[in-house]
């Protein structure tokens, strides 16, 4: 391997070939990345950027199922509702990224932040805490100390169905 290492921990397809449908092409990189997995040069093997059609169209051919999944989480999709879904059911490890980026606007209402203001804690807190509530890994963008301390400090925050609820609507 180029990276000097013997095996990886996880190895994520960055995406599928197309916005849609799982390709031959798609096909014969998953089989390629199952048989790392084979020769225990990746322990997880992954998918990024994908849909739920296509998950479930990987999942019908997959020999080794994606151990995680590794999605841009929009609130205006339920926060990518039915993919979480699949992962749910499948066991799939589901992380979400750019929770804060791709949804500057929803995160500006007042829903969000008068739940930040009750919760004293800050809007990325806030978000970070209910994506772990939903059953996400998280994965944070941050550069900064101090953030990467805040972002983790969101899993002691109380949090409960309610306050779920509230993120889940924030898009309309
Ligand atoms: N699979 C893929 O195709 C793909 C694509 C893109 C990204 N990713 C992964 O997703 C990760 C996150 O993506 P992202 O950068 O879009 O995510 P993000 O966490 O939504 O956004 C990062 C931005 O949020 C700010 N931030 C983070 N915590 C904050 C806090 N507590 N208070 C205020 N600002 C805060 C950061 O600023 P500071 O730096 O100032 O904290 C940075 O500007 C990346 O690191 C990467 O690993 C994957």
């Amino acid at each position: 391997m180029h990276l000097g290492v013997t095996h990886v921990d996880s190895y994520l397809l960055h995406g599928p070939e197309l916005d849609d449908g799982w390709t031959e092409g798609d096909q014969e990189v998953w089989r390629a990345m199952e048989a790392l997995h084979a020769a225990e040069r990746a322990r997880l093997i992954g998918v990024s950027n994908i849909s739920a059609s296509q998950l479930v169209a990987l999942l019908d051919c997959a020999q080794i199922a994606p151990a995680i999944v590794q999605n841009r989480c929009y609130a205006r999709t339920g926060w990518d509702r039915e993919v979480r879904a699949i992962c749910r059911d499948r066991g799939i490890a589901y992380q979400g990224f750019s929770l804060l980026t791709a949804n500057r606007s929803e995160l500006a209402s007042a829903k969000v932040t008068d739940l930040a203001a009750r919760m004293r804690a800050t809007v990325p807190q806030v978000v970070f805490r209910f994506a772990m509530h939903v059953g996400m890994m998280v994965l944070t963008g941050t550069s900064t100390r101090m953030h990467m301390e805040e972002d983790l400090a969101a899993r002691e925050l109380p949090f409960d169905a309610a306050d779920a609820a509230t993120l889940e609507r924030i898009s309309g």
